[in-house]
């Protein structure tokens, strides 16, 4: 029995393109691997758009020497964002057998017998020509109900601070036809639920489909339940958009639209292409639509130049906006884009402060929204067995981790649950047997 182990830093987007690796490893016959150690072939798939992940991922490298040493046989590859900008740095790394990126993953396949016959690197610069675009891969499936599809790669805007766009190339959207055979597929497999993901996902468009079309197709598909769709970009988020969301019962309530900063004056050095109020005034859009609706996003703190007083601007963003979810992290400067030639002159223990000011406030903001559920009845898709104790684990339909008592047998299945505890991250509660009718499967 052959078996792979993959390794993934990053977004969902990487995750997905690892789910799809593991799906050609399947077809080639491997099993899965529980360690790097009873693994033939390990996949380190890499992120690098902050130092963290990138650092993560060069020292998880390192760490396999010893393994290779003691069992040569074994293929240790590189893939994902890191080889796609600095294949040289790799190439130190003697125990890797293989190296190849972004756009290329696709043919792991051939690309591994050359690596069993000597040290490859394959490395494409250039975008995949539109007829290129990739073959349908069935996703290895680590949740058997949830399931992400990558409905677009790449990325055109060049935020100053970003290396998405040198990593992953222009934007290019899915043919619509490949995106519901690819999720027929999946709703034949089980999959209830699935995250349409793109790096600016609003911006889909094929010829004349735009991501609200795609939406009413993919809520045409018997046996999704539910569909989410991730990231928004608020230059691209539409009231076509908005009004598929309030349109579609299938569509979640929950939208991560990422702000990044409050201030204008950073907005713009950033080269986010919307200023503060346009922001607030596509939020207002969306409540509008979707009342009920879970709002999420991402904040950079400590960007060049920013002062105390554009970090308030962020903070009173926050207030006005008010979040379900964020993430807030601390600028990193990474090569080949714009802002790397500025001055990184906020020190780390001021973005520090920043970060854990942000954070704080934002998780004052969820616990207070997450508070608003107690005893109530909510419909959760249940993914399986919580991580701690003997719970169930699953997410309502605003996208909240719900941990709750109920029978095994409800994993898989949309139930209800009434809440009886809530914190600013999760909540939990117990299975609602209330009408037996009103439990979906
Ligand atoms: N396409 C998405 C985000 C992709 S990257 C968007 O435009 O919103 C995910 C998040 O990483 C970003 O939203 C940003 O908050 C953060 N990020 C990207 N580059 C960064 C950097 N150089 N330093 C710190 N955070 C960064
Ligand atoms: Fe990066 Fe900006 Fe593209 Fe998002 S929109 S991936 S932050 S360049
Ligand atoms: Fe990282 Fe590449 Fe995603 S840099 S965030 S894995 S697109």
């Amino acid at each position: 029995m052959k078996r792979f182990f993959i390794k993934t830093f990053g977004c969902q987007m990487n995750v997905n393109d690892s789910e799809k690796m593991a799906g050609m490893l399947k077809d080639l016959g491997y099993e899965k691997a529980e360690s790097p150690e009873e693994a033939d072939v390990i996949i380190v798939n890499t992120c690098s758009v902050r130092a963290k992940p990138d650092n993560k991922a060069y020292s998880f490298i390192g760490n396999l020497k010893k393994l290779k040493k003691e069992k040569p046989s074994t293929i240790i590859a590189i893939a994902g964002c890191v080889p796609q900008k600095e294949k040289e740095h790799l190439l130190r790394f003697e125990h890797v057998d293989l190296i190849f990126g972004t756009f290329n993953f696709v043919k792991l396949p051939e690309l591994l017998e050359k690596a069993k016959e000597g040290r490859t690197t394959e490395i494409l610069e250039e975008k995949i020509p539109e007829e290129d675009h990739l073959p349908l891969i069935d996703s290895y499936l680590e949740n058997p109900y949830v399931a992400y599809v990558t409905v677009q790669r790449g990325c055109n805007r060049f935020c100053t601070y970003c290396i998405v766009p040198f990593t992953r190339g222009r934007e290019r959207s899915v043919k619509p036809e490949l995106v519901l055979e690819e999720i027929k597929r999946l709703a034949e497999r089980g999959v209830k639920e699935v995250h349409l993901l793109g790096q600016n996902v609003d911006f889909y468009r094929y010829k004349n489909t735009d991501l609200a079309d795609l939406l009413y197709m993919v809520a045409e598909i018997k046996g999704i339940e539910r569909i989410r769709f991730t990231t928004s970009h608020p230059a691209g988020f539409t009231e076509k958009i908005a009004r598929a969301m309030k349109e579609i019962e299938k569509v979640c309530p929950y939208v991560h639209l990422p702000p990044q900063s409050g201030s204008n004056r950073i907005l713009k050095l950033m080269n986010r292409g919307y200023t503060r109020e346009e922001y607030i005034q596509k939020v207002e859009m969306l409540r509008e639509y979707v009342p009920d609706v879970a709002l999420s996003g991402d904040f950079i703190v400590g960007f060049p130049g920013e002062t105390v007083k554009d970090f308030e601007e962020t903070l009173s963003l926050v207030e006005r906006c008010t979040y379900d979810q964020a993430f807030v992290f601390e600028y990193s400067p990474r090569p080949l884009t714009k802002a790397y030639q500025m001055e990184d002159n906020v020190p780390k223990e001021e973005k520090n402060r920043r970060l854990q000011i942000l954070q704080e406030l934002i998780k004052k903001q969820a616990e207070k929204k997450n508070l608003k559920r107690l005893n109530k009845v909510e419909e959760v898709l249940v993914e399986g067995k919580s991580q701690w104790g003997d719970k169930l684990t699953g997410r309502t339909r605003d996208n909240k981790v719900v941990n709750f008592t109920g029978n095994e047998n409800l994993i898989g299945k949309i139930v209800k649950v009434k809440i009886t505890k809530t914190t600013p991250f999760f909540l939990e509660g117990q299975h609602h047997e209330g009408d037996k009718n009103e439990n979906r499967n």
